[in-house]
């Protein structure tokens, strides 16, 4: 990682191209959607993708009120992340439509208000209490979304790979290449802020230790990030894949040396469901 400040590695974000254009998501072969099998137990998997990325907005807006949505460097960055998370989950949802299962019109409106007042509450309370630690929380914000920006890429690879629909793996293909310039923004935003103070990477460790829960649980019900994790990362080969890919690079991050919440946590829901 050879950024040293948060303006280069904004520079860097925002020389990346879209991957998921207009121009491209109109030359998508939506008309073989219908033409290749999908294995309906993908589909469960694939509306819990689209909700959690159209949900981004929730997360964006209670972002936006703490001093790590201040910050001009990762403001101006979630500008454009907020519109390019919505683009996954309309183009998945197209993808579905296309391959017969039909949404609504609607289907926006009915996951934003899906998303319990409780969780609502919840947010926004952790909200109050970051803004009170104050900018010492970026570092933690920051390794959060390096972590969920990793564990998201990683689901849309396994989703590519298992399901094997040529017309889903163009679009995979493509968020991905979108999802990983998110992670790389996020882990090195994160880096410089860890590297700022000792305190920064103990809170980071804390509460990452004692919070995390993998992407969308919370703002979905439990039993869908169960079945969706169950479904793309079961067994030891899923585990040592998300421990590989995620769990290990995030180690590679100042004070989250050995850190292995994310593996941990990942075992836990696996032996939940074979219980
Ligand atoms: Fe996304
Ligand atoms: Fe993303």
């Amino acid at each position: 990682m050879g950024f040293e400040t948060k303006k280069e590695v904004l520079e860097w974000y925002e020389r990346q191209p879209r991957a998921l254009t207009n121009e491209f998501i109109e030359n998508i072969a939506w008309r073989d959607v219908k033409n290749y099998e999908l294995n309906e137990k993908f589909v469960p998997v694939l509306l819990y993708m689209r909700d959690v990325e159209v949900l981004t907005d929730m997360y964006y807006s209670e972002m936006r009120r703490t001093p790590t949505g201040k910050d001009p460097y990762i403001s101006k960055f979630m500008e454009r992340w907020g519109i390019e998370e919505i683009t996954h989950g309309e183009v998945i949802n197209r993808f579905l439509n296309e391959a017969g299962y039909e949404t609504g019109e609607k289907w926006k409106d009915q996951v934003h208000r899906s998303v319990s007042r409780f969780y609502k509450a919840n947010t926004y309370l952790l909200t109050l209490l970051t803004n009170l630690i104050g900018k010492q929380f970026t570092a933690t914000h920051m390794t959060f979304g390096a972590i969920h920006e990793m564990s998201t890429a990683q689901a849309y690879r396994r989703m590519m790979k298992m399901a094997n629909h040529p017309v889903l793996t163009e679009i995979m293909t493509a968020i991905i290449r979108e999802e990983s310039a998110h992670s790389k923004f996020y882990a090195n935003i994160a880096q410089i802020e860890l590297k700022r103070s000792e305190l920064s990477q103990k809170v980071a460790r804390f509460i990452i230790g004692k919070f995390y829960k993998p992407v969308g649980q919370g703002s979905r019900p439990k039993k869908q990030t169960h079945y969706a994790i169950g479904t793309l990362f079961s067994g030891k080969e899923g585990l040592d894949w998300l421990d590989r890919n995620v769990t290990q690079k995030l180690q590679t991050l100042q004070g989250i040396y050995g850190l292995t919440k994310v593996t941990d946590t990942i075992a836990r829901i696996q032996n939940k469901q074979f219980a």
